[in-house]
């Protein structure tokens, strides 16, 4: 894990190139916009890591819309999830008999996701389903059903696109990774 005290103003190395993103995010779109004909959806940006991806998937969704905005933290600043999510900003329009489709950044155990699925499944949507942009497979915690994905990673801690580490490089427009020692 790359050490937050030590951030220099060295670019991250590039792990997915700003033109993959885009193209997968079309396709993402596409199958999205295929599966939802005829509806009407909720898009949840969660905040704050997934604005920069939500944003341009839902400029892709040839589908009428609402935004909605959850804030989430993990408790503390650890790096590693708890599983303990703090909600810093929460949904207050009704999710009753609604199609809700939750946008994520990454997910990492895990337990960011399954908390914020089953706590929106308690509002009684009329469907709900998760897409995120990223997965790191080899460290899954708990059984997360993902409907959309963008890539799968490895373990490398990553930046940009949204994804901060202590809060920086969210502007980045590519995925990058930070080697150890940082
Ligand atoms: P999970 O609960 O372990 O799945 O945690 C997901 C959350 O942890 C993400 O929304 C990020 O905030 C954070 N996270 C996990 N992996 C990374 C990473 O590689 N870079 C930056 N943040 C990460
Ligand atoms: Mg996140």
């Amino acid at each position: 894990m790359p050490n937050p005290e030590k951030l220099t103003h060295e670019a991250p190395k590039v792990l997915i190139p700003e033109v993959k993103i885009q193209a997968r995010i079309i396709e993402l779109a596409r199958d999205i916009s295929h599966d939802y004909q005829g509806k009407e959806i909720v898009a949840v940006c969660v905040l704050k890591g997934s604005f920069i991806f939500f944003s341009d998937l839902i400029r892709h969704l040839e589908l009428p819309l609402t935004c909605e905005f959850l804030g989430v933290s993990s408790y503390g600043n650890k790096m590693v999830s708890s599983g303990e999510v703090k909600v810093t900003l929460d949904i207050n329009e009704p999710m009753e008999n609604k199609h809700v489709i939750v946008i994520e950044d990454i997910v990492d155990s895990g337990l960011t996701l399954t908390y914020i699925m089953d706590s929106l499944r308690a509002r009684k949507p009329a469907s709900l389903r998760s897409c995120s942009l990223l997965l790191k497979p080899d460290s899954l915690k708990t059984e997360v059903e993902i409907d959309y994905l963008g890539f799968k990673i490895g373990n490398e801690f990553v930046v940009g696109y949204g994804i901060d580490l202590a809060g920086k490089f969210r502007g980045l427009p590519y995925i990058g990774y930070l080697e150890a020692g940082h």
